[in-house]
């Protein structure tokens, strides 16, 4: 292909993949399969690398991410983003529609829609082209998160149609499908992160993430709902929904035109029932006026506009009995006390449990055992316990009291200043919290020993065989060969009986023996220090390169590094002050693990940089600092952390500290930008 070629290939391409999007995130109907889908964008995404000069502003490759935002800027909102007057009952909206009538004096009309159970978003669009995204804030500003909302396939970049202002702004919900929902907490459960409560928190948490491919992998959603500001060519707020859907926006089908007060309340009826069937969060219907003069006419409290009423559903509760009330350790040590309730049928499933999260809900609840307790499923997942039926009391019904002891090994549990949860100490003797680290050392994410899986790890711990990681790389064939254990009783049809015959016995330790070959930062992984989940262990295995040079950094080198807060420097630091990890680290080296990142066997672009030292600091706006750093390895220079007389340039970008550059400036260090230093590389 010669150039001219190759950007029209690029501009086909990337019209091509735009109309898939849509046709898949927006209307629902893909025409193309999955695969055919990735075979396009892969041939863009290796298009535009090999001739970045051909890339479009608007790419669709931006949904894939990969930029990183450190801070996010604050934006003053062009139209202040206010909230809607709540109601959960349904004489408010009877008054509401009475006091528009008298202000308006003629008949009304009114558009019911969904009220989207996400995170209020304000998308600038400027000649067709997303130009800005805008969280809420405090109403006034909000945080620029346009590189992470770039990432939500249903939100175009690039208009479609015609007869769209030259600038304007749209509004609407970021929020999170049940199923990505799930899918996300899945996967921080297999990490040992906390899980998110519910949809709107994870989507909350997923749009400030510092890594836009992070971001993208959490497959957000939006649906935009209404166009601020006056001189708009519509004379109906309905009409504005249909044209932002002719221009790509994801405008829900489900808004209606109501004339009476009887239709608003068959439309909140009707979706006060269906809304669990809905494959996302809806908390209540939105009430407008549809008539934008109308509308203008009746203008705006101090709050909220008079034009428009949020009606929220009340959440479904049922009284069931509680029957018992246990208390779970989990791999970290956390105990959490969950009841085990009368079955009872609530939203859409039969609810047996109900977590009660620490002691403090218990006690607030002032609970008793036999009591009879309302259960309730709010915005949360998991139903929760709200309240007790004082009337159904028991006479001399027994509290239920937070036990002192942990129920697996009995220690004693402590509990942190400042914390809820109360903890089992005794992270090495306690059973569960054993289980759960060797369970998650094997993890598909971590050493990936898949041949140990389902239960397996159970049998080697109760015969005694294994107790901590490092256990795994003595065992034997002939310790192994034999051993056996059944689940379930005899009578039970779901009786399941492992055995470990020959086969699986060789299986294992060949699965034991492959893993070796996983490179550092999945064992830096693997080892469960809290907070270090997989993208974090990622971060520090590149930057500190070996397990050394992470064990003798202190804090302050820690928290340099991207990603790393306060927390996980912490909790680092904590891990490698206890003798038995230290020992632990030894005895898988021993076994033959990597705890160094692996020689890079990428050749070297060039030794432009050779003998030079470089100091990359601050936010820059084409790489993220890591990729600065690789670039400049790549070029056969060497990156250091803080700036000294032997440096030779400081790379410096956005929000960079301040004493850098001052020490920078007296040593006499040259200070350069992103730009300077891709010409270097150019040059
Ligand atoms: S209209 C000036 N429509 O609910 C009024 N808001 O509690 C602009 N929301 O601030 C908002 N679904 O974040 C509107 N169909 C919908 C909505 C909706 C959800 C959110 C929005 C709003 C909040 C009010």
């Amino acid at each position: 292909m010669d150039k001219l070629q190759v950007k029209q290939r690029i501009a086909a391409l990337s019209e091509e993949i735009r109309r898939h999007n849509y046709n898949y995130y927006v209307l629902s109907g893909p025409t193309i399969s999955d695969y055919d889908f990735d075979m396009l964008l892969n041939e863009l995404i290796s298009l535009e690398k090999e001739f970045p000069e051909f890339t479009e502003p608007d790419s669709p490759t931006l949904h894939v991410g990969g930029a990183v935002t450190k801070d996010f800027v604050q934006v003053q909102h062009r139209y202040p983003m206010m909230s809607l007057g709540n109601t959960y009952s349904e004489d408010e909206i009877l008054d509401f529609a009475e006091r528009i009538r008298k202000l308006i004096g003629e008949g009304v009309e009114y558009v019911c829609e969904l009220k989207f159970d996400g995170v209020a978003i304000g998308l600038t669009y400027r000649h067709g082209r997303l130009m800005q995204a805008v969280t809420r804030g405090d109403g006034i500003q909000g945080d620029d998160v346009t590189t992470n909302i770039r990432t939500i396939r249903s939100i175009p970049l690039k208009l479609h149609g015609s007869g769209y202002p030259d600038e304007f702004e749209i509004r609407g919900e970021i929020i999170l499908p049940h199923e990505s929902f799930e899918k996300i907490n899945l996967q921080r459960a297999e990490d040992g992160d906390e899980p998110f409560a519910n949809p709107r928190n994870a989507a909350s948490g997923s749009i400030k993430m510092q890594d836009s491919a992070e971001v993208a992998k959490r497959h957000l959603d939006c649906f935009l709902y209404y166009l601020p500001g006056s001189g708009l060519p519509f004379t109906t707020h309905y009409e504005s929904l249909a044209a932002a859907r002719s221009w790509g926006f994801k405008v829900s089908e489900h808004a209606a035109r109501c004339s009476t007060v009887e239709e608003i309340f068959e439309y909140l009826e009707t979706w006060d029932r269906a809304r669990y069937e809905l494959p996302f969060d809806i908390d209540g219907i939105v009430i407008k006026v549809n008539d934008l003069r109308q509308q203008e006419m009746l203008g705006y409290t101090a709050k909220s506009p008079r034009w428009a009423i949020a009606y929220k559903f009340k959440a479904e509760q049922v009284a069931t009995r509680l029957l018992s009330v246990v208390f779970q350790v989990g791999r970290t040590g956390a105990v959490t006390p969950v009841a085990n309730l009368q079955p009872v049928q609530l939203a859409g499933t039969v609810v047996k449990r109900a977590s009660l999260h620490n002691a403090d809900v218990i006690a607030s609840l002032d609970l008793r055992n036999g009591d009879t307790v309302f259960v309730e499923k709010g915005g949360e997942i998991i139903p929760k316990i709200v309240g007790v039926d004082l009337d159904a009391r028991p006479a001399e019904a027994p509290p239920v009291v937070f036990i002192s002891n942990c129920p697996e090994c009995r220690t004693p549990l402590v509990r942190t200043e400042g914390e809820a949860a109360w903890y089992c100490p005794n992270e090495s003797g306690c059973p569960p919290q054993i289980k759960g680290k060797l369970e998650h050392f094997i993890s598909r994410k971590a050493m990936n020993i898949d041949s140990l899986g389902e239960g397996k790890i159970e049998i080697l711990f109760d015969n005694g065989l294994v107790h901590h990681c490092a256990d795994l790389y003595d065992l034997t064939s002939d310790q192994l060969i034999g051993l056996e254990k059944t689940y379930g009783s005899s009578d039970d049809k779901r009786e399941k009986k492992i055995s470990f015959r020959e086969k699986t016995v060789t299986n294992i330790l060949n699965g034991i023996e492959g893993s070796k070959q996983a490179g550092f930062e999945r064992v830096l992984y693997a080892l469960g220090i809290r907070f270090v989940g997989e993208t974090v262990a990622k971060k520090l295995a590149t930057h500190f390169g070996s397990v050394e040079k992470l064990k003798a950094a202190g804090f302050a080198e820690l928290n340099e590094v991207e990603e790393i807060g306060e927390k996980i420097a912490t909790s680092i630091l904590a891990w490698f002050s206890e003798p038995l990890n230290l020992g632990l680290i030894d005895r898988l080296r021993a076994s033959g693990l990597h705890f160094e990142m692996e020689a890079s066997n990428e050749i070297l672009l060039s030794n432009r940089f050779e003998g030079m030292t470089f100091v990359v600091s601050g936010v820059f706006e084409n790489f993220s600092r890591d990729e600065l750093k690789k670039t400049i390895e790549l070029h056969g220079g060497k990156n250091v952390g803080s700036v000294s007389a032997k440096t030779t340039y400081l790379l410096a970008g956005a929000n960079m500290g301040p004493e850098k550059r001052k020490k920078a400036e007296k040593l006499g260090v040259a200070i350069i930008s992103e730009a300077d230093f891709l010409g270097m590389i150019e040059a």
